[in-house]
């Protein structure tokens, strides 16, 4: 079948199941499974195209046609440039996370220089996304990621591992900080926590409802649960000058400051995400 065939074909099959942008989604497919830049499939439209190549086309094609995340389809989703093993194991990172990635290795680039290193907190760490992404882009970091899903952990671990800094950033199973050591510190907490409300999860898109996993969307009653718990349970596990950066939910700015302000933080910057939406805080504490 030739290549211009299959994308005009695959495009009108997503978008009768109702997947939004049809037509990029099966261009990246395609681009995935015959190992092309996507742009260069613009000049192998006449290209013919037969098995095995169109085998797994077609059964790629399907598997977004059932909503699964093209990511999940790939296998692999880029986060501030690095590639990431991803899949049902954990949240695939999004692109607003990758401002809070970047705020956060320009204040560790901003720490005075010394003989320690510094230390950083992910809490939530889910696909080691920002784990992974703080530790390379500052290769003196010594990281920390926490999940409690095993199979999240893992996953992170593989990733560490695939971009040679597992020897930097250890990987623990658990709760919160009661996986950590007692009097463990960091000078960086960065943390994107569960935070949609148990109530809203019905109505997310399928990609996200059928596919992410649960542990990581769902932030209690009122998506707030998680806050509260990092509001009492960072403070003693900050170093001298340490600052917390937390991504929340549209419209819960107010209420995360709230939060952590009861708690004794200080609220220090509010940012934005690419459309204009309040999306992550850095705050420190006030004592
Ligand atoms: C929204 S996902 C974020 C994953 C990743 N940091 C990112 O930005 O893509 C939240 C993660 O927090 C983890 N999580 C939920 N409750 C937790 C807890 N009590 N302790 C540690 N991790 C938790 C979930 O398993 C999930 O991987």
């Amino acid at each position: 079948m030739r290549l211009l065939e299959i994308i005009q074909r695959s495009s009108s099959f997503l978008e009768e199941r109702g997947v939004e942008l049809p037509r990029l989604q099966v261009e990246w497919i395609l681009a995935h499974v015959l190992r092309v830049p996507r742009l260069q499939l613009y000049l192998q439209f006449e290209r013919d195209i037969a098995d095995p190549e169109l085998g797994a086309i077609r059964e790629a094609v399907r598997r977004r046609g059932r909503r699964e995340p093209l990511q999940h389809v790939l296998g692999t989703a880029v986060f501030c440039g690095l590639e990431f093993g991803v899949g049902p194991e954990a949240l695939v990172p999004r692109p607003e996370t990758e401002m809070l990635a970047e705020r956060a290795w320009q204040w560790l680039g901003n720490l005075p220089r010394s003989e320690i290193p510094p230390r950083v907190l992910d809490w939530g760490t889910g696909t080691g996304c920002l784990a992974v992404t703080l530790a390379v882009r500052v290769p003196r970091a010594v990281v920390v990621a926490i999940d409690v899903s095993a199979a999240a952990a893992a996953l992170a671990r593989r990733n560490a591992a695939r971009h040679g800094v597992e020897a930097r950033v250890r990987v623990v199973e658990g709760s919160g900080c009661e996986a950590l050591a007692e009097g463990e510190k960091f000078d960086l907490v960065v943390s994107n926590p569960p935070y949609i409300p148990s109530g809203e999860i019905a109505g997310l898109e399928p990609e996200v409802r059928e596919h992410d996993p649960h542990l990581a969307l769902d932030g209690g009653p009122d998506g707030l649960d998680l806050y509260r718990r990092l509001a009492s349970e960072l403070g003693p596990r900050l170093l001298p000058g340490g600052v917390v950066v937390l991504e929340f939910g549209d419209g819960q700015a107010a209420a995360v400051s709230g939060l952590l302000g009861q708690e004794g933080w200080i609220v220090g910057e509010l940012h934005r995400d690419y459309s204009g939406r309040e999306r992550f805080l850095l705050a420190r504490r006030a004592d």
